[in-house]
């Protein structure tokens, strides 16, 4: 029987308090999260010799969540993650103008987004695992969003070492919406080593070119013979380097692949041969963003020491693809009145010699 402990995390500069939940499952295998952001703080699990290191990157100090959200760690990121260009869309005859915080652009849901807000938390008892959920209410407006947004969502620790994370979402009228979780993954639990010797395997045929800015201009490419197929396991740092334009608009991957159907729901499989470590990833997206930490900058203190330095941690992040209200031959993002948002994306966690 798996049971959530919760504590007291830290309390941000208006005094408020966020609590931490620690969800452990039998074999040991132990994920923290807190009320701020619906961040994942730490995910403990074995490497192939049974020894436990946490494989997501973090900060050493509590409060640096509250303050650096450049990064989005570990965090669920909303209303819509990853860029919408210009700023703008349109619904019906409608137009709407959404914070623009990269530039012309839109990112991750806005200067503070869902990442840096205050979630209502619940531990849901259930008699073979707890889940713990977590509520945020977005107003109609909010960073120039229409309607109000009810999301929830829920994450359960299974005891195949698995990692369930569950969204859903409800609006008052027609709005956009594409979340989606935002660990940096480094599976050596070493926090300052780059993650350039994972090995990563993701099963999609085509991804989206980025321009300059990073946003894709409705272009759906081709993965063969380029730096972007992965559909046989390859070591991350073998083709990052390459001169290809793509990786330099990118600093390195930084793209949205289209995942292959598949009734599994398989994504893709990181594995780090050192440690034995390997996580395997299943959505029910059509979309996920590779982004290998091209711009992490050692600015904070990491909480294994040191600092997260260039290229330390990399995300998988499950989403529909960027851009997706301007770029109509994109699966729609549109969320009506009435409609019920579920999303769901699993990590699981092994580990091999
Ligand atoms: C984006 C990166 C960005 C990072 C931090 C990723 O999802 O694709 O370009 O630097 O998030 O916000």
């Amino acid at each position: 029987m798996n049971k959530i402990i919760s504590q007291e995390f830290a309390r941000t500069s208006q005094g408020e308090t966020v609590h931490q939940f620690i969800l452990r499952n039998e074999n040991g295998m132990q994920v923290e999260i807190i009320n701020f952001g619906a961040i994942i703080t730490s995910i403990f699990v074995p490497d192939k010799d049974g020894n436990f290191e946490d494989v997501v990157l973090g900060f050493k100090n509590p409060e640096d969540y509250f303050n650096s959200n450049q990064y989005t760690y570990g965090a669920v990121v909303g209303r819509y993650a990853n860029r919408i260009s210009n700023a703008r869309f349109a619904i019906g005859s409608k137009e709407y103008h959404v914070t623009k915080n990269e530039g012309n652009n839109h990112i991750h849901g806005g200067k503070e987004g869902f990442a840096n807000k205050i979630w209502r938390a619940e531990i849901l008892e259930k008699p073979e695992c707890d889940s713990l959920a977590l509520y945020y209410h977005s107003v109609d407006g909010e960073e120039g969003f229409p309607g109000n947004l009810s999301v929830t969502v829920i994450y359960t620790l299974r005891d195949d070492n698995a990692l369930e994370i569950e969204y859903f979402a409800e609006a008052d009228q027609s709005t956009v919406i594409n979340l989606t979780q935002h660990s940096y993954f480094n599976l050596s639990g070493k926090h300052s080593a780059e993650i350039t010797d994972h090995e990563l395997q993701i099963h999609a045929d085509y991804y989206l070119p980025i321009d300059g800015n990073s946003i894709p201009r409705g272009k759906i490419c081709s993965v063969k013979d380029t730096p972007f197929d992965f559909n046989i396991m390859k070591e991350i740092g073998r083709d990052i380097n390459h001169d290809h334009e793509q990786l330099v608009f990118g600093n390195g991957y930084d793209h949205c692949w289209v995942l292959k159907e598949s009734e599994s729901q398989i994504a893709g499989n990181l594995y780090h041969r050192k440690s034995g470590r390997n996580m395997e990833i299943f959505t029910t997206e059509p979309g996920i963003q590779l982004y290998t930490g091209n711009f992490l900058d050692g600015k904070y203190e990491s909480k294994t020491g040191g600092c997260n330095t260039f290229r330390t941690g990399l995300c998988l992040e499950t989403q529909h693809f960027p851009d997706s209200p301007n770029q109509d031959h994109f699966p729609s993002t549109i969320l009506n009145a009435g409609e019920l948002y579920k999303s769901k994306t699993i990590f699981r966690f092994s580990a091999r010699s």
